[in-house]
């Protein structure tokens, strides 16, 4: 792609990926890279600017992260952030040391609006400072263009040189003028045009699809999630029948969500495309009875998958090329792109198949955030709600059921959810008909699940024994951490009445009110 670019110097700080999604939200394209890619590597890039990221380290510390000085004799214009602020400084011979004050969240701080990376920014602004560390003297040629209470330098410029600095993050939401700090760098200072757009994605990617497959058939292993469903737009625009989509239908997903997935990809759907679907859910449950241990049962579900997908594979024969649906946060995470620590790896049903028979494997959105996968989804023409969906395990509602699997528990848990889930987005919709806004409690990610716990309850005048639903709602950001939502009362109890009502087996309902730490967003 001869595309604009921007380059983020990643060290290691936590906001990264937000940073370089910020640049692209001012249709710039923006890659990631670790502080140790050479200089070389990145002068062939030819980016239009480069932005030095926040990190955990102190810049005067041996053994810090650090760049070579050459980075900022490019003639390319380098905005650093936080820690990138600091060593900007640091490497140019100015100094940073610990601070008296350590400044940490929303602080009201002065602009100098004279200076182009403060364009249309108010002169008395919010900004979220987290650092220990300030710059107590500027480099030969720079001068301070912000200020706190606390912090003298707040930001900095070089303007002939193109150098700036900015303390605090202007890549979170909590910095309310932040994106448009961002915006001037990229579009004002660097001079990019903006012309990074999902539509010219689409048309370019679907051209490169083209040109590489030829005549060549592909595979794709089709879970329904956003990220696999995008993807199989994409390749059936681009290379129509000498697609295969491989469903596999484990028994462990939603309600009605096998046959909604059909309903778009297969004969009576809009693509013209080879649909498999493959109904393994006797197959899946024989396995799983008696399993309880959360990990056993994760293992289970992937192995069966990679099995169940290569005996569909043989049938299939060989075929050129296996798609991927990894998306640029996947790449950033494994390590490949910048230096963040990986928290948790989640897997995916599946992994790579052994024994399938391929050439090469292709991931035409390796280079997307999701939101663009998104984008590109509308663009494609895929449903709204598919493209909005929810995030879903790979491992499905296996690791929503406490315990071992059966089929009745699945459908217990399955209706469940499908209640669960309608008097949300019933509220949701009439919070904002009737207030003109997204409801401030409503969850990032909702479900119920299936405790292992059966409890004596009293229905007419039978005494029951049934199972107990736990209903989880989150509010998070990224899904490391996760708080609660504040779902109204009432519409727990509407919940809680359909579902004992409605669901067999079911007799009481517990409301999730766990964060995350400690706790996990799933329950196994
Ligand atoms: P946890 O339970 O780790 O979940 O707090 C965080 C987010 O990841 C989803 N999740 C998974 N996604 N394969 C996936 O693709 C998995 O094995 C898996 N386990 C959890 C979970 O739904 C939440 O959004």
């Amino acid at each position: 792609m001869n595309q604009e670019k921007v380059i983020v110097i990643d060290f290691g700080g936590q906001y990264n990926q937000l940073v370089a999604r910020r640049v692209r939200e001012c249709n710039v394209y923006c890659e990631i890279y670790s502080y140790r890619t050479p200089i070389e590597q990145i002068k062939a890039m030819n980016p239009k600017g480069i932005i030095l990221t926040g990190g955990p380290n102190s810049c005067y510390e041996e053994g810090a992260p650090s760049y070579t000085k050459e980075l900022f004799e490019l003639g390319v214009p380098v905005l650093g952030l936080c820690y990138g602020a600091q060593l900007m400084q640091h490497i140019l011979g100015g100094r940073v040391e610990r601070a008296d004050v350590q400044e940490y969240g929303k602080t009201p701080v002065t602009v100098n609006t004279a200076s182009p990376l403060f364009a249309q920014v108010p002169e008395e602004t919010i900004c979220w400072m987290s650092h220990f560390d300030y710059i107590s003297k500027l480099a030969p040629g720079f001068v301070s263009i912000a200020h706190t209470k606390d912090c003298p330098v707040a930001a900095a410029e070089y303007k002939e040189k193109k150098l700036f600095g900015i303390q605090f993050h202007p890549e979170v939401l909590h910095t309310p003028e932040g994106t448009s700090m961002l915006f001037n760098f990229v579009r004002g200072i660097c001079g990019c045009s903006g012309n990074w757009r999902m539509d010219s994605f689409v048309e370019t990617q679907i051209r490169e699809i083209r040109e590489k497959v030829g005549s060549g058939k592909v595979l794709l292993a089709l879970s329904g999630g956003v990220d696999s469903s995008v993807l199989a737009a994409l390749l059936a625009k681009a290379i129509g029948k000498q697609l295969t989509c491989v469903f596999v239908d484990h028994g462990l997903l939603r309600k009605n969500e096998g046959d909604e997935v059909e309903a778009i990809f297969g004969k009576k759907g809009n693509f013209d495309i080879n649909f498999v679907r493959v109904n393994a859910q006797d197959r899946y449950y024989i396995r799983l009875a008696g399993e309880a241990e959360p990990e056993r049962k994760r293992k289970i579900i992937g192995e069966e998958f990679i099995r169940v997908f290569e005996e569909e594979a043989k049938k299939i024969g060989k075929v050129d090329f296996l798609a991927q649906g990894t998306i640029y946060p996947d790449v950033v995470e494994s390590g490949l792109g910048g230096e963040s620590v990986v928290i948790k790896s989640h897997h995916n049903v599946g992994g790579l198949p052994e024994y399938v028979d391929f050439k090469e494997i292709i991931e035409p959105l390796r280079n997307l955030f999701k939101d663009e996968v998104r984008k590109a989804g509308l663009e494609l023409g895929l449903p709204e709600f598919l493209v909005f969906r929810q995030p879903f395990p790979g491992p499905g509602l296996g690791i929503r059921i406490i315990g071992d699997i059966t089929a009745e528990k699945v459908r217990m848990v399955q209706d469940s959810d499908y209640i669960y889930r309608q008097e949300i987005e019933r509220a949701a919709a009439e919070y904002k008909k009737e207030h003109g806004t997204t409801a401030p409690w409503m969850p990032d990610q909702y479900f119920a699940a299936l405790t292992n716990m059966r409890s004596v309850g009293v229905m007419g005048d039978e005494r029951t024994y049934d199972y107990a639903v736990a209903v989880r709602a989150v509010r998070t950001i990224d899904f490391m951490t996760a708080e609660a939502a504040d779902i109204p009362f009432e519409v727990l109890q509407t919940v809680m009445n359909r579902i004992i009502k409605e669901v067999r087996g079911v007799n009481r309902v517990f409301y999730d009110l766990t964060s995350k730490p400690p706790g996990t967003i799933e329950m196994e």
